[in-house]
């Protein structure tokens, strides 16, 4: 079990475009192993690869449905359809939720580990994580999305 740091909102890494993967190696996966551990000890639903310091198109997300953790590599968003209005975190903002309006269903076509492309079609908490992580390839972060913020004293 490897654990990588986890990058916090303020770093300008966050901010950062990422670069698609060409290489399907051991190097990515053990990146995707090490994700996916980093992962369940934050007891987080997603996490992207910019968010431990490297940039490229790599995310994973896990809502528990039993089937176990989704590899997304190079993953590209093809169509986006209602919408669903929801709480929302993030592992690099830790105790910050915002409520944030997602497409209700998504459809997504992606690499897995091994190279191999497919496609999924995904609702609710998945559709809502997709969407969430596939922003942070393009250095968008959930505070972007939000519409409405509840003004705080100061
Ligand atoms: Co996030």
């Amino acid at each position: 079990m490897a654990l990588r740091e986890i990058f916090k909102f303020g770093d300008d890494i966050l901010r950062k475009k990422c670069r698609e993967v060409t290489k399907f190696d051991d190097k990515l996966a053990e990146l995707l192993d090490d994700m996916a551990d980093t992962l369940k000890n934050a007891d987080g639903v997603g996490l992207a690869a910019p968010q431990v310091g490297i940039l490229r198109r790599v995310c994973i997300i896990d809502v528990r449905d039993g089937k176990g953790v989704l590899e997304l590599i190079n993953p590209e968003i093809l169509e986006k359809s209602g919408s669903q209005t929801g709480n929302e975190g993030c592992l690099s903002a830790p105790g910050e939720w915002c409520e944030v309006v997602r497409p209700a269903t998504v459809k997504v076509r992606a690499f897995d580990r091994h190279g191999k492309e497919f496609t999924l079609e995904a609702s609710e908490l998945k559709a809502r994580a997709i969407c969430h992580e596939v922003d942070h390839l393009d250095g968008v972060l959930f505070i972007d999305r939000v519409e409405k913020t509840i003004p705080q004293k100061s």
